[in-house]
């Protein structure tokens, strides 16, 4: 049985590309999904009909502890394995002081926080005995104060201190790294200006927006670095230094 990996929020984007890469090297994907179910299910398609049975979709909304438990059930009992797990879906949006609500602090938190943490305890004995890794998928921002985003990066910077302190915690059965992606992907549904996009690549000594296959060359180190856990690998051109 080939081993299988669980990658959140991969039927689009940097999710859907770390499946892709994942996949190309011989593993089994399960592509877990919210909304986004064509672009779920038309990825599985095109994997099942290069290896078949080699990918599956499996849909929550990670806000919901029910949602949570369901995806690990399911991806346990219809694959049989898991050996590693990416928590890299995420909800973004500002939260201004004096505009938010309990329902934002509720998603934000619930995506970015919530769910990686309970995910990474269903999985825990899997990965324990598969000697598996967890990468988690963290943001620059989080060390830079993005303004008007107070709970989003309250929200990442405590997934990575999970990062650390669940590696030291779960070693050496399981390895437990993030990649922290700077400016990669304008965020979905917006497009910005050239005047936007040209102030974020002057602040970016690489000179350039980061790409998806910048974030699946990390993913990819991480999968094969036995000796590297709680690091968090800041992917973004030199813009945080
Ligand atoms: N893009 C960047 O430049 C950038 C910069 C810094 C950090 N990052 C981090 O890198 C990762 C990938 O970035 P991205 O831009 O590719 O992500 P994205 O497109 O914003 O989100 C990835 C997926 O997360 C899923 N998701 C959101 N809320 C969810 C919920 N409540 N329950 C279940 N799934 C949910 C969505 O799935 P559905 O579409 O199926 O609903 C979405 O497709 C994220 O963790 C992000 O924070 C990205």
């Amino acid at each position: 049985m080939n081993k299988t990996i669980l990658i959140t929020g991969a039927a689009k984007r940097i999710g859907r590309e770390m499946a892709k890469a994942f996949f190309d090297k011989g593993w089994d994907i399960v592509i877990h999904f919210n909304n986004s179910i064509e672009d779920a299910q038309s990825l599985a398609d095109q994997m099942n009909a290069q290896r078949s049975n080699s990918a599956l979709i499996i849909q929550a909304n990670l806000d919901h502890a029910k949602d949570i438990e369901k995806l690990a059930d399911l991806a346990l009992s219809k694959n049989g394995r898991i050996d590693a797990l990416i928590n890299n879906a995420s909800t973004f949006y500002p939260t201004p002081v004096g505009t938010f609500s309990e329902a934002n602090w509720e998603a934000l938190m619930g995506s970015n926080l919530k769910a990686p943490l309970f995910l990474i305890q269903a999985f825990c004995e899997e990965l324990k005995k598969n000697n598996g890794f967890i990468i988690n998928v963290t943001d620059i921002n989080v060390d830079k104060a993005l303004i008007n985003h107070s709970i989003y990066l309250a929200a990442k910077s405590g997934l990575q201190t999970l990062t650390r302190a669940l590696a030291k915690e779960l070693a050496p059965d399981i390895r437990v790294n993030a990649i922290a992606p700077g400016a990669i992907l304008e965020p979905p549904n917006v497009e910005w200006t050239s005047e936007q996009k040209n102030k974020i690549i002057n602040s970016v000594p690489m000179a350039r927006m980061g790409t998806e296959k910048d974030i699946v060359d990390a993913a990819i180190y991480l999968s094969e670095a036995e000796y590297v856990t709680g690091q968090i690998l800041n992917i973004d051109g030199g813009k945080s230094l």
